[in-house]
């Protein structure tokens, strides 16, 4: 059997990724570098579970970014007389430029990638085309949507020809090729409309990671979820000038064979905005790598926490009271919505922190990191200067401390034991000494990493100044806002996002508006634990799939049944609760936080890719076996995950200082567990 499987995929952040997928003839994958955001995660982390599945069979398909291919792509044509080449020759043939080669990502897939500045020409006719076939009228001046035709209408005819070639090379057979193209984002979409309207014979599936209207409503305060049924999106779509756009999603969304959404969440926004219910929820999953040594990413986090406390040690220089083996990294992190992804709730709730723990007279200190890439002009001068007053003492110490061994030496070989005057002189007491007045500082340690371009409106710095979290040192809650994606070349952290969060206690991510979210996701397979709401995707996806998510460190913050004050006390309290922990019990949480990775895999949430091909397959060609859906929409993993793996003996219950590395660990006993954490059972027993 022959079967293709085409995916279009757009990127919020560069404009958009196509993605291709072939099962029998040919294969080609498409990936757009140095991209961030959800939307390129799921392409990027999926590419190779698809490749390992439908291997040459697989194929992405997307507009070509110069600066992008460059460094990721590896250019390349496909063997001659592949339908795949044959397509790519006849749509080069028409003038219009395209590049073949292998994306360098994990699975190497295909990629053909569609240059939109050599078929601009084309636009009126392609715009005409739409017009004709659908009554969708694109304003002129609204370039990305210039771009998203372009580029539908180059992905439509190159699909078209492919499935000729396909047939050609199939002549004197029964069966016709079995094509899925599978598109993501209203931008890709227009492909999509442009196959079915020309009746290509290929089934389609459309995938929607977020509703436009959604996303425009949620970040404009409005009371979402409890209005869904009612907004009239024509006229809330006109009033945001975003008409065509929607309409364009709409009509993707219904053209499809198959319509699907990342989670249960969004499926009931779609309903009510694209006024379709998604036909399956394909959940986002991750390309989940085990180490080889069981604890490795416990031993990754001290190591990556000791990079965060070389930095707090600079950020805080001067006020450096506290002790950093109580202190407790939380953070959130991802665009800078300030509503949508909750970054309001968690400041508010932050606030509440300070004062419980305060007036508790804990010992814990948090700091909380809020990375949110906003306008700025660069680092600030006290930021820098921390870390430079820091760099000058250790240096000058390490220097004093060689020249200290050096002497000792020395006396110690001429026969006598050095006198404590001798280990330190006097220039080096005051070499010393300048460098501790060159940490005194009149001020604060700074809330910000970098200087605000709109300093007076960001949301974020108005927010800390109404909560008044200004770092003194009364502060059992300090902030840092770093209005920057990390990356390791970054002179404050050196850590790239990936360390960051290994080496942080609690990702921290009360979002209002979250088809997905992948980060929560993303702290849970490095066994970091975190709070997200039962208004993300991923919340709703854990508290289906996991019969008690916060015996895993999955917090899930109510914010869609009780009130805002409310939700901000829930998060508060979770917060609180998680500063209570011991070293101990985190390491366990750790620990139970990882075991959830399996859920997270792509190896087994494909499974919902593959259950949309086929029923897409199935719809357009009934002579192929229906989609086995059993497994679909229920596939419960918590107690396989939570019980022990054999052999199933528990191992010793001596509780012992340190317990991370030992290899007895793969022996788990959750009763013990759970009874160190101090939570209840599932069965509803109290520990
Ligand atoms: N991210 C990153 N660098 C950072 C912070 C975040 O690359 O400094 C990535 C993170 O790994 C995640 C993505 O940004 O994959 C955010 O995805 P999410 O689904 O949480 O939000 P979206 O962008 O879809 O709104
Ligand atoms: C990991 C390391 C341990 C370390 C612990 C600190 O488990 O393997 O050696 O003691 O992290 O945990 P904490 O929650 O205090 O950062």
């Amino acid at each position: 059997m022959n079967k293709i499987v085409i995916n279009s995929v757009y990127n919020n952040v560069v404009k958009y990724i196509v993605s291709l997928k072939s099962i029998v003839i040919n294969n080609m994958d498409i990936f757009i570098p140095s991209l961030v955001g959800g939307i390129y995660t799921v392409i990027r982390s999926k590419a190779y579970v698809s490749t390992e599945e439908m291997g040459e069979h697989y194929c992405l398909l997307g507009p070509y970014k110069e600066h992008c291919a460059r460094t990721e792509v590896e250019e390349g044509e496909f063997s001659p007389m592949s339908p795949l080449n044959i397509a790519v020759r006849k749509i080069r043939d028409k003038g219009f430029k395209v590049h073949t080669g292998t994306w360098l990502v994990d699975g190497n897939p295909q990629i053909i990638l569609f240059d939109i500045g050599s078929a601009t020409w084309k636009l009126d006719d392609f715009k005409s085309e739409l017009w004709e076939t659908s009554h969708i009228g694109i304003p002129s001046g609204d370039l990305e949507t210039n771009d998203a035709i372009v580029l539908g209408y180059m992905v439509a005819d190159f699909i078209g020809e492919f499935h000729k070639a396909a047939n050609n090379m199939r002549s004197g057979m029964d069966e016709p090729p079995h094509i899925v193209a599978h598109f993501h984002e209203w931008q890709a979409g227009v492909g999509l409309i442009g196959l079915r309207t020309r009746h290509t014979d290929v089934a389609t599936v459309f995938t929607t990671h977020a509703t436009l209207l959604g996303r425009y409503l949620c970040a404009g305060n409005t009371d979402f979820y409890n209005n869904l049924a009612k907004f009239k999106v024509d006229e809330e779509a006109g009033r945001r000038q975003i008409y065509h756009r929607y309409c364009l999603e709409r009509a993707a969304t219904h053209l499809a064979h198959v319509f699907t959404t990342v989670s249960e969440i969004t499926g009931f926004e779609a309903e009510h905005l694209l006024k379709r219910r998604p036909d399956i929820i394909t959940p986002n999953g991750l390309n989940v790598k085990k180490f080889s040594a069981l604890h490795e990413f416990q031993n990754l986090h001290a190591l990556s926490k000791d990079k965060i406390h070389e930095f707090v040690r600079g950020h805080f220089y001067g006020h450096y009271d506290f002790d950093l083996d109580k202190t407790l990294y939380f953070f959130i992190a991802g665009r800078y919505e300030f509503g949508n992804k909750g970054a309001d709730v968690f400041i508010e709730a932050l606030a509440r922190l300070n004062h419980y723990l305060k007036s508790s007279h804990s010992e814990m200190t948090v700091v909380a990191f809020l990375i949110f890439p906003a306008k700025t002009n660069n680092f600030n001068v006290e930021s820098l200067r921390g870390h430079a007053v820091t760099k000058s003492l250790r240096d000058t110490l390490n220097d004093i401390q060689q020249k200290i061994g050096k002497r000792m030496y020395e006396i110690c070989l001429s026969g006598r034991l050095p006198e404590p005057d001798e280990f330190l002189r006097k220039e080096d007491t005051v070499k010393i000494k300048r460098c501790i007045y060159a940490l005194q500082r009149d001020g604060l340690p700074p809330v910000t990493t970098h200087n605000v371009v709109d300093d007076l409106n960001d949301p974020v710095l108005n927010a800390i100044r109404r909560c008044q979290l200004f770092n003194t040192v009364n502060d059992r809650v300090k902030i840092v806002f770093h209005p920057e994606f990390l990356s390791s070349t970054n002179p404050l952290f050196g850590l790239d996002y990936e360390e960051f969060v290994r080496g942080c206690h609690l990702g921290v991510f009360p979002s209002y508006y979250e088809p997905w979210g992948y980060t929560p996701a993303e702290c849970t397979v490095m066994g970091i634990p975190s709070i997200t709401t039962n208004l993300s995707g991923f919340g709703c996806f854990m508290t289906e799939h996991v019969a008690d998510p916060m015996s895993y460190g999955i917090y899930v913050v109510d914010r869609r049944f009780i009130s805002l004050e409310s939700s901000v006390r829930q998060l508060a309290q979770y917060m609180y609760d998680f500063c209570r922990l011991n070293r101990r019990q985190r390491i366990i949480q750790r620990n139970r936080t990882e075991r959830l990775s399996d859920l997270l895999d792509w190896r087994n949430l494909g499974i919902y890719y593959r259950q949309a091909r086929m029923k897409a397959l199935h719809i357009v060609y009934p002579e192929l076996a229906p989609a086995d859906e059993s497994g679909v929409g229920r596939f419960n993993y918590p107690r396989p995950i939570s019980e022990p793996p054999s052999p199933t003996s528990s191992r010793a219950t001596t509780p012992a200082p340190s317990i991370h590395g030992s290899d007895d660990e793969d022996e788990v006993d959750e009763e013990k567990e759970l009874e160190e954490l101090g939570v209840a059972s599932v069965d509803g027993s109290s520990r």
